[in-house]
């Protein structure tokens, strides 16, 4: 899967620690960008449980996804070629060069990073090593997830790595059980019933926006 002028955009996700939002945030951009009417594929390089695949395994029967979530061996040529937007998710905590490769290959690289000082630190390791790497570094941005709903955390830490010259996304995942809902059910936050659902959902829909 290598890039190509024309071809489908590639879109990869991962980080330097686990549980920060990748498969949520993986799933979701899928969701919003076929809900635009590009045709997606959710490539999954993870597999263990809480991954995009298993997602989409619980979900089928609610109606499923409405986008197809493959393994890397599934995941046919002709199948790829013919998407508008390849997403990958991966199982976060990459070697370093592995991390490169998938700079190399995606037109976007998104790192979904808490709000935590620790967070923000594993979040400003990654970037400073790809920063290193040259021009696979150009392609990175920071997507601050599981923001909490009240305050102004997000703004805090977005100026901070901001001035360490990190490129962060305006908009924020914020903190909702509405995304825990959806990866239960194997849906996306649209879909559940929850009072804040269509709160996640516009989260999504606004990032997808901000990013393609
Ligand atoms: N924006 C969010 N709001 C609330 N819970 C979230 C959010 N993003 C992720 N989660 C929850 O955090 C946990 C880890 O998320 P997940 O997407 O599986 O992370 P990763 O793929 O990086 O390991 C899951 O239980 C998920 O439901
Ligand atoms: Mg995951």
């Amino acid at each position: 899967m290598g890039k190509a002028v024309g071809g489908p955009r590639i879109l990869a996700i991962t980080s330097e620690k686990g549980g920060v939002g990748k498969s949520t945030l993986a799933v979701h951009l899928a969701g919003a960008l076929t809900e635009r009417g590009l045709k997606v594929v959710l490539v999954d390089e993870d597999g263990r449980v809480g991954s995009s695949i298993r997602w989409a395994e619980r979900g089928a029967k609610h109606g499923g996804l409405g986008f197809p979530v493959l393994d890397p061996d599934g995941a046919k040529p002709k199948v790829l070629a013919a998407s508008d937007v390849i997403v990958i998710d991966t199982e976060g905590r990459p070697k370093r060069k592995e991390l490169r490769a998938l700079a190399e290959r995606a037109d976007l690289l998104l790192v979904p990073s808490g709000v935590s000082a620790l967070e923000g630190e594993a979040t400003r390791e990654l970037v400073d090593y790809l920063d290193g790497q040259g021009p696979a570094a150009q392609n990175l941005r920071v997507v601050l997830c599981r923001v909490p709903p009240v305050g102004n955390a997000a703004e805090e830490v977005r100026e901070e790595l901001r001035d360490a010259g990190m490129r962060v996304c305006n908009t924020v995942i914020r903190q909702y059980a509405a995304y825990t809902k959806a990866a239960e059910l194997g849906l996306l936050a649209r879909d559940v019933r929850d009072p804040r659902a269509q709160s996640a959902w516009a989260d999504v829909v606004t990032l997808a926006q901000e990013l393609i």
